[in-house]
C-alpha cells in the first residue's frame, strides 16, 4: 500500500500565496513512492477582514487531522497587530502544542550574505527555541489602563517541564548524525535570575545522560556578536520563546536574508506546521518578485519530519543549484521570478 501524507496548507496573505504555490510544485516533483492529499485551509487577514474569523474551533480540528502542515505567512497593515498572531498564529501553536520551533541557520553554496568574511562551511547551526510559553504565555496585564499611572505587566512564565522537554529536544538533535555534538544555551542567565536559572540547571541535569554532548553557555547580547564574528562556534542552540524569535531573525541575515530562512513548529508527538519565517512582504505581494526558497526549505523539513527523507535530499540538492545560479536571496535582486526559482529547484531535483 502506498503511504499517504495528509498536508494542510495556509496560504495566507501578501506573498504567501506565492511562495506555496512554488513550494506545492516541488513537492509535486519529489513525490515519488508515495501520495500527498491537500487540504486547503483559508485562514490569515484576508478571512479575518472578510468575515471576522481567525481560527475557528472546526478549522483547528482540521488542522489537528492534518499529518504535517505547510505555511505561507498570515498578516495585513490592515489588522491591529496582535490579533492574528495572538488569535490564530499563537493559538494553533499552543493548542497543537508545538513546543519546539526548529530554525537552522545555514548558507547554502553560492549565496552571498552581509558579512563578507563568513564561508558557508562557518555558517551551520540549528537553533532550537521554546516555543509554547516563555513571554510568549499571554500572561499579564493592565492596572489603571489609559491613566498617567498606569501598570502593564507581562510575565515570562517558564515550567519545569517545558523547560525539560525543549532542552532534551536539543540534547537528542546535538546527539544525532546529523549535528557535531555541541549544545549552548543562550539566555540571559546574570539578570533573568529566575528563569535563566532553571534553564542553565536543567541543562546541567540533562546533560548527565548525553555524555557526548558537548555543553557551553552564550548570553544572549553576546550571541549576536558571534552570529557575526564566529558563527561557527555554535552547533545547536537552545534558548527561550523570546530570544529564539530575535535571534533568529538575525540568523536568517548571515543566511543571506529573509528568502531563505525556513523553520519548523514541531510537536515530536503530534502535527508540526512549516514555514518561510519571513513573513507576508508586502511590498513584493503578486510581482513574482519573492523568494521561494524558504517555503521550499520548509518543505523539506517538512518532508523529513514526515520521513520522506530520499524526497527531501532530493530538494536540498534543488536547492543548491538554484542558489548556485541565483545573483541574491533578496527579494527582487533574485536574477530570476518567484516562478522561474521554483523551476530551478524542480531541475535541479530530477533524480
Ligand atoms: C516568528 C514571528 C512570530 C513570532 C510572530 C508573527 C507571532 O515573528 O515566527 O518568528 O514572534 O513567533
Ligand atoms: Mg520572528
Amino acid at each position: 500500500m502506498t503511504r499517504t501524507h495528509r498536508i494542510g496548507v495556509i496560504r495566507g496573505d501578501g506573498t504567501g500565496p506565492e511562495v506555496v504555490a512554488e513550494a506545492l510544485k516541488v513537492l509535486a516533483a519529489v513525490s515519488d513512492g508515495f501520495l500527498v492529499e491537500l487540504g486547503e485551509f483559508d485562514l490569515g487577514a484576508e478571512r479575518y477582514l472578510r468575515t471576522g474569523d481567525t481560527l475557528p474551533d472546526d478549522e483547528l480540528e482540521g488542522l489537528r487531522g492534518c499529518d504535517a502542515i505547510l505555511l505561507g505567512a498570515v498578516g495585513d497593515p490592515r489588522v491591529k497587530p496582535g490579533i492574528l498572531e495572538r488569535d490564530l498564529l499563537l493559538r494553533a501553536r499552543f493548542q497543537l502544542d508545538q513546543y519546539v520551533n526548529l530554525r537552522p541557520v545555514m548558507r547554502y553554496p553560492g549565496v552571498q550574505t552581509l558579512v563578507p568574511s563568513h564561508s558557508d562551511e562557518d555558517v551551520n547551526f540549528v537553533v532550537v527555541r521554546e516555543n509554547s510559553e516563555g513571554l510568549y504565555s499571554g500572561a499579564g496585564g493592565f492596572h489603571r489602563k489609559g491613566t498617567e499611572h498606569e501598570v502593564a505587566v507581562q510575565e515570562s512564565i517558564n515550567t519545569r517541564s517545558g523547560v525539560e522537554r525543549i532542552v532534551r529536544y536539543a540534547f537528542e538533535l546535538a546527539a544525532s548524525p546529523a549535528r557535531r555534538g555541541k549544545l549552548t544555551l543562550v539566555h540571559k542567565t546574570n539578570v533573568l535570575t529566575f528563569a535563566g536559572d532553571l534553564y542553565q540547571r536543567v541543562v546541567d541535569e540533562v546533560s548527565a545522560e548525553f555524555p557526548g554532548v558537548e555543553t557551553d553557555y552564550v548570553h544572549v547580547d553576546a550571541a549576536c556578536i558571534y552570529f557575526l564574528d564566529w558563527p561557527a562556534r555554535f552547533d545547536v542552540i537552545v534558548t527561550d520563546n523570546m530570544f529564539g524569535d530575535i535571534i533568529t531573525d538575525l540568523g536568517a541575515m548571515i543566511q543571506g536574508g529573509m528568502g531563505i530562512a525556513a523553520g519548523g513548529k514541531i510537536n515530536p508527538a503530534g502535527v508540526s506546521m512549516f514555514e518561510p519565517i519571513g513573513g507576508t512582504a508586502p511590498d513584493h505581494a503578486g510581482k513574482g518578485t519573492i523568494n521561494p526558497l524558504a517555503a521550499i526549505s520548509a518543505t523539506e523539513m517538512l518532508l523529513r519530519q514526515l520521513g520522506e527523507s530520499d524526497a527531501a535530499e532530493r530538494i536540498d540538492r534543488g536547492i543548491r543549484a538554484a542558489t548556485g545560479k541565483m545573483r541574491s536571496m533578496r527579494a527582487g535582486e533574485m536574477g530570476f521570478s518567484t516562478a522561474e526559482v521554483g523551476d530551478l529547484v524542480v531541475e535541479g531535483a530530477r533524480v
